[in-house]
């Protein structure tokens, strides 16, 4: 970063988002996975210097459990809790003596940003810090020109163009309605002037609040230097007040991240159609065909091959791993060489060792299966490890729920499942044993075993014959007496003589 100036940062979080007509705290409302808090939170974390509060209010308690979930991301912070959210200057009311009380060596300037703006890059910041800091302005905020800027707060400027106030838009006029640059919501304070600037908001407006935008006629007014950064960036500094918003952010994050991985050698056939969250990872030569979602801490390796409709969360796949259509695979570890899919099911704890095969059809849960193992088609597998070199038939089901507990199936390497096969668990299937097709397995089976479970079968010579001879007779019967009792189907017959006549 810039400079030598302490940087302390406030994140303001407490409103409650009314407009997003929602039970859950706006700040955690999501944007390609992660909700918005995260980026303020890291983001200031990486910007500033000294302490980061954040400012907890609506949900607080929702909030809070968020952040301490995740503060391994933007640690250290201080949460301040706003009790009525009254404003945006009340909020920095709140987080001040925080951030003055605690540092060793206090903050020169402090940067204030809103929680709910997640688009912000770093870059920009830095240059709204560096240009703070090269105008040596008392107060600096971030700006843009932006198409539709109904609901922001106006920049107002002067005559030769210097910063005189920020109107918001409830208590602008029609003719500051009309200016196009707005405010941000972002802002480089200088210390000493921000705590006696809070002392003297009012709140005197259309709204009731104390606004934090305020303090920037306050400064015109001591004659303090107020410099305006205008990025170009417009949708960088989308404000999400409503669901409108949101969709417009994560659609722009979603485009960022899939820019970053095309960039560093990941293949997508169509990026408007690939939906993968911030923080996944995605190795080079790897091809993602449309309407793939990578989600949560999903890492897929190099050179793999994920097609079309499939859902990965929370997922490590190893290199070369081929994932075919409409997969739905759910905190599972794939390693390299493995085939996926069409239409499988992988639920949490599942592992698919190198090379193993998982086809259509088929749901596992907590279930390993070996290398170069193979569970084709339509099976269930539930608390099972399968060793090395295993083919598990067609229609294999694990019938690991009694009604009160689940029990596991072992099944030793170079087994062979034939078709339609039942493991009653808890059962274990030793070492190259051979189960038979259609047979329900009850009781462990030795290695090298044939496990087989059905009636004998009886084959009686000629019956199959002598029963299509007897229901086809029966049959011609019943015809017969029907076409006595009802004249149509000779009317019919002669209906189609006449349609075969052309007339
Ligand atoms: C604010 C700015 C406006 C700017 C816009 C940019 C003010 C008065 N207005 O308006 O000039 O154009 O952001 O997006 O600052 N918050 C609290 N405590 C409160 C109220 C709000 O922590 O008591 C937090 C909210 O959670 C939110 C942020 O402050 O993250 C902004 O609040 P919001 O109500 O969205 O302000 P805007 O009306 O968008
Ligand atoms: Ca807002």
């Amino acid at each position: 970063m810039s400079g030598k100036k302490n940087t302390a940062a406030m994140i303001l979080a407490a409103g409650q988002g009314t407009r997003m007509k929602s039970a859950l705290p706006k700040v955690l409302h999501q944007v390609a996975g992660r909700p918005m808090l995260w980026y303020a939170a890291t983001l200031a974390r990486k910007v500033a210097t000294q302490t980061v509060a954040i400012v907890v209010g609506h949900g607080s308690e929702q909030v809070q459990a968020y952040l301490e979930q995740e503060k391994a991301d933007f640690e250290p912070f201080e949460v301040v809790i706003q009790e009525k959210q009254l404003g945006t200057g009340h909020a920095v009311r709140q987080a001040y003596p925080v951030c003055t009380r605690n540092d060793a060596n206090q903050a020169d300037q402090f940067l204030i940003l809103n929680g709910d703006t997640p688009l912000l890059t770093q870059g920009t910041l830095a240059s709204l810090v560096d240009y703070h800091q090269s105008e040596k302005a008392g107060l600096t905020i971030l700006t843009t020109v932006i198409p539709e800027s109904h609901g922001y707060g106006r920049v107002v400027r002067g005559q030769s163009g210097e910063i005189r106030r920020v109107v918001e838009h409830q208590d602008a006029s029609a003719e500051e309605r009309g200016i196009s640059e707005i405010n941000v919501g972002t802002y480089v304070v200088d210390a000493s002037f921000l705590g006696k600037a809070l002392s003297q908001l009012r709140p005197q407006n259309a709204q009731g609040e104390f606004y934090i935008t305020d303090i920037i006629e306050m400064a015109v007014q001591q004659g303090l230097k107020v410099a305006g950064w205008v990025t170009n960036d417009y949708l960088e500094t989308t404000g999400i007040n409503t669901r409108e918003h949101l969709a417009i952010a994560e659609k722009e994050m979603r485009r960022r991240i899939c820019q970053r991985l095309m960039l560093s050698g990941v293949t997508m056939l169509d990026p408007e159609r690939v939906i993968v969250d911030d923080g996944v990872e995605v190795g080079r030569d790897t091809s993602l065909y449309p309407g793939v979602m990578l989600e949560g801490r999903t890492v897929i390796g190099t050179n793999c091959i994920i097609h079309g409709n499939s859902r990965l969360n929370n997922c490590l796949v190893g290199n070369n791993v081929l994932i075919q259509d409409s997969c739905v695979l759910l905190d599972a570890q794939i390693e390299e060489g493995a085939v996926i899919g069409p239409f499988a099911h992988l639920r949490p704890g599942s592992v698919i060792h190198r090379k193993g095969k998982v086809g259509n059809f088929v749901e596992l849960k907590q279930t390993e299966v070996g290398e170069g193992s193979k569970v084709n088609h339509l099976s269930y597998l539930g608390d099972t490890v399968i060793g090395r070199n295993v083919n598990v038939g067609a229609g294999t089901i694990t019938c690991n729920y009694d009604g009160f507990r689940k029990a596991r199936t072992q099944i030793e390497d170079n087994v062979f499942i034939g078709s339609d096969v039942q493991l009653i668990a808890p059962v274990t299937i030793g070492e190259g044993a051979l189960i038979a097709a259609g047979t329900t397995v009850t009781k462990n089976v030795p290695p090298n075993a044939l496990g087989i479970s059905r009636v004998a079968q009886i084959n009686k010579e000629g019956t199959a014959a002598k029963r299509r001879e007897i229901l086809s007779s029966s049959s011609a019967a019943h015809t017969q007496a029907k076409q006595h009792d009802d004249p149509e189907p000779s009317s019919l017959g002669s209906n189609l003589q006449q349609k075969k006549d052309p007339v």
